[in-house]
């Protein structure tokens, strides 16, 4: 049987600014969701990149005096290398200034015209720079976009796409298909928006405004519109009308469908703009576009560059490492919600999740597996042994334990990965109390077997939690489970277990060694 196969996207990022920590957050969390589908045996492909037309691109390219494709090129390997730094494992970096994305805009752009869906007409309106995003008189709000950005006045010649042919189409797609957009707040602001008449999209830019762009096949006097062509980026990553990829294009567009993890701001043109660009093509919409909130810096706001202050992850990464930072941006928000972020936030998290949490319970566990049993696993009960009935705390432990692979797995299904952590974290909790309520290390000296017995329990708490912890933490829950004796998914050269054995309880084989472990998180103190 073919594997289950799961395509998940993230906005490409323009490359007027470099990645900040708000960008980090929508990135991480995407990479969180996605390493959580390898972990599950899907096969994934996760697309990530940067979207380098447009007049906000062309604007920062001039006032550093460069020109533009090298300043994209230099941006371009900022954002790529600081994903990699952050662990982000993607499969697809896709820039739009690639010429195969090029010749593709381009096809998609003629056959439109041919079809009679482009149209060219004059163009009187609003453009906020900031946002590459037309306004009409009556969308301003106090003379500024309804985002309170700065818009220039237009009257020019232009192309236009007839999105006002798809509207009905759109309602009735949204209507039918409930999980379409999420979260369900998201749903109802797109149908709120199309009860209004849609307009037709304006498509293009006259070169003489706007050159850093994709030309249109039918007019050289114009460029594309940079929305229509970073859009396109999601299904001509996988093929989209490319002579010899048509297979691929099948089987993760038209079959598997899209998963595009989005933020809020970009919520109509991902639901409105693309899916009646799909319907104009012909193709099939996206699976699920699910929005994101936004990360506040100090005074509330979006973290954005133009908007003020903004946290380098770079000073995020001193102040704490990679791995606590990926698990603060996971574990700290409700990924539907907007949350702030702050030094105190990321210490307080770091130090109780995971150097009081986990770390406690992996020195606690180990030290006294090394001091007691040689360093060897002891044995432990399994859930067929009728003894724990007796015992009720052990057995609700590995009740909680067993079950815990399958909450984790329903959260991610529904993209809430900040819940599906609080799972796991709950799991180590529970075993903390348990082990201070059962003290192993008095009765070690009474009853030995039975000290074993509570220490083995935790191991394979210890070993489920940080096997589900893996697509947050990859380097540091492979080094713990290796430090207690689980390492031939390491050794077999995959980044995990089987997904089938972490919920089987007794995994660990007694008399398995046990290394004592290095503090795996010190505590984080002070700024940076
Ligand atoms: N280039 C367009 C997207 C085209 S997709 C075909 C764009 N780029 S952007 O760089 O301005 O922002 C992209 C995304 O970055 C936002 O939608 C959001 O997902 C993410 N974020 C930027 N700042 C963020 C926060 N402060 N918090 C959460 N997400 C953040 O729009």
């Amino acid at each position: 049987m073919s594997k289950h196969k799961f395509y998940l996207t993230t906005p490409l990022y323009y490359v007027n600014d470099k990645p900040h920590l708000g960008t980090a957050y929508a990135t991480i969390n995407a990479d969180v969701l996605s390493r959580y589908h390898r972990l599950f045996g899907h096969e994934v492909k996760f697309l990530t990149g940067t979207d380098e037309h447009g007049q906000k691109v062309q604007q920062t390219a001039v006032k550093n005096g460069r020109e533009p494709q090298a300043h994209c090129d230099e941006l371009s390997l900022v954002f790529k290398n600081a994903w990699t730094e952050l662990e982000v494992q993607f499969d697809i970096f896709f820039r739009t200034t690639d010429s195969f994305h090029k010749k593709t805009v381009q096809s998609v752009l003629q056959e439109l015209y041919d079809k009679g869906d482009i149209y060219s007409d004059t163009y009187e309106g609003w453009y906020a720079i900031s946002e590459e995003i037309f306004y009409t008189e009556k969308d301003l709000v106090n003379g500024k976009s309804p985002n309170g950005n700065d818009v220039v006045n237009i009257k020019e010649k232009n192309y236009f796409f007839k999105m006002s042919k798809y509207q009905k189409q759109l309602i009735d797609h949204i209507e039918k298909n409930p999980n379409f957009i999420q979260p369900e707040n998201r749903r109802n602001e797109t149908l709120g928006f199309l009860r209004q008449p849609l307009g037709d999209l304006c498509i293009s830019r006259p070169k003489t405004r706007l050159s850093w762009g994709i030309e249109i096949p039918f007019d050289h006097d114009y460029v594309t519109y940079v929305w229509f062509d970073a859009l396109l980026n999601y299904a001509v990553a996988v093929g989209l009308k490319q002579q010899g990829r048509e297979e691929e294009f099948k089987t993760w567009w038209q079959e598997a469908g899209a998963y595009h993890m989005i933020g809020k701001d970009i919520l109509i043109t991902h639901t409105v703009y693309w899916p009646t660009m799909l319907m104009a093509i012909g193709v099939n919409l996206p699976k699920m576009i699910f929005a994101t909130g936004w990360l506040l810096n100090k005074d509330s706001e979006k973290m954005s560059k133009s908007r003020g202050s903004v946290m380098d992850p770079k000073e995020m990464i001193k102040l704490v490492g990679i791995e606590p930072l990926r698990y603060f941006l996971v574990r700290e928000f409700r990924l539907g919600q907007d949350g702030p972020a702050s030094h105190e936030l990321i210490i307080n998290r770091v130090n109780t999740d995971l150097a009081n949490n986990i770390g406690n319970l992996l020195s606690r566990t180990t030290n006294l597996i090394d001091k007691f049993f040689s360093g060897k696993a002891p044995a432990g009960p399994n859930t067929k042994d009728a003894s724990i009935t007796h015992d009720t705390s052990t057995a609700a432990l590995i009740e909680l334990s067993t079950h815990t692979p399958q909450k984790v797995y329903e959260c991610v299904q529904a993209f809430s990965l900040s819940e599906a952590i609080e799972h796991v974290m709950n799991l180590l909790t529970e075993t903390n109390r348990y082990l201070e309520e059962k003290a192993p290390w008095k009765m070690a000296k009474t009853n030995l077997p039975e000290a074993g017995s509570t220490l083995y329990v935790a191991l394979e708490v210890l070993r489920i939690s940080a096997s589900l912890l893996l697509p947050v933490m990859p380097n540091k829950m492979t080094s713990l489970l290796c430090t207690i004796g689980v390492c031939e998914f390491k050794a077999a050269k995959t980044a995990n277990p089987n997904w089938h054995d972490i919920g089987t309880w007794g995994f660990i084989k007694p008399g398995t060694p046990i290394k004592k472990a290095e503090p795996l998180f010190p505590r984080a103190e002070g700024t940076p």
